[in-house]
């Protein structure tokens, strides 16, 4: 069997100066695509544009939850590389301690635009972008390369969370998000999917505001938790399906995670 390639794909990755988005930035590179990494700092964006080659790699900072600075992410795609992106990953996101009862109601609205209305605007502009590629294709031949949009979402956007269901609920509005777009943009060439991991060791819990006793009680309960090269790899596979297979929706837990 031949070793899975994404040469010659265009990716875009939000959220890529850390955690998830680093990791599957660096196992789309690996793998021959040539990549365009987001997150809001720059400093760091520089430095995975170096470990990843300045050829291969390069950096559009600012905050993914903007219309205009996803304009300018597939924008750079196509100027840079000469094709418009065809594997945009929707991974920027964060989450946050508590319930609706409980969570910090300053943060709502920051959590909100983020991981719901910044990864719509993307699903929407990707989703335009890729499907006028296959305008006046009809039938199988819209399947004339493989196109992704692959979303993250997490188990606590399908299993209501008993610590975070604030965050949970928009991973439930990102699952409808995505399913939606996949019924409309599937027929037209496009895999929208959707990758579900349980819990992923990254700046993640810090950003939440987990207490780090609970979260090394919970990690000693269910550990290891997953790493993020573990979910890249999921990626990476998904991406890598002949154009006329589509691995829609991937849920991935640690396996002594029980719940969520
Ligand atoms: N860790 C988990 O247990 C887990 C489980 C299931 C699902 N997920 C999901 O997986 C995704 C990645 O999480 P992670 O674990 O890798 O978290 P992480 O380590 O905190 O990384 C989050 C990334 O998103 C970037 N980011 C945050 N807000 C942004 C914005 N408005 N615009 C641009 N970039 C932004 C951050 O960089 P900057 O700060 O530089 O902007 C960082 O690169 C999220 O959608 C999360 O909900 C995580």
């Amino acid at each position: 069997m031949s070793k899975p390639s994404l040469e010659g794909r265009i990716a875009v990755v939000t959220g890529a100066s850390a955690g998830i988005g680093l990791a599957v930035a660096r196992i789309l590179a690996a793998q021959g695509a040539m990549v365009v990494v987001n997150a809001r700092r720059q400093a760091k964006l520089e430095e995975v544009v170096g470990e990843l080659g300045k050829g291969r790699a390069i950096a559009v900072a600012g905050d993914c939850s903007e219309p205009a600075v996803i304009g300018r992410l597939l924008d750079a795609a196509r100027s840079t590389f000469g094709r418009e992106a065809d594997l945009v990953v929707v991974n920027a996101g964060r989450g946050l301690n508590g319930s609706v009862l409980t969570s910090d109601t300053s943060q709502w609205e920051e959590m909100v635009r983020t991981n719901v209305i910044g990864a719509a605007h993307l699903i929407r502009e990707a989703g335009l972008r890729l499907s006028k590629a296959t305008e006046g294709k009809s039938g199988p031949a819209v399947l004339d390369r493989a196109r992704d949009i692959i979303v993250l979402g997490s188990t606590v956007g399908r299993h209501v969370s008993p610590f975070s269901s604030m965050y949970g609920s928009t991973k439930f509005a990102v699952h409808g998000l995505t399913e939606g777009a996949r019924r409309e943009l599937g027929p037209r060439g496009v895999r929208v999917s959707l990758v579900e991991p349980g819990f992923v060791v990254s700046e993640f819990q810090g950003v939440a505001g987990y207490d780090q006793k609970w979260m090394d009680g919970v990690f000693e309960r269910i550990g290891p938790p997953l790493t993020p090269d573990d979910v890249a790899r999921t990626v990476a596979f998904m991406a890598s399906q002949p154009a006329g297979v589509h691995v829609a929706d991937v849920l991935i837990r640690p396996t002594r995670q029980d719940y969520p």
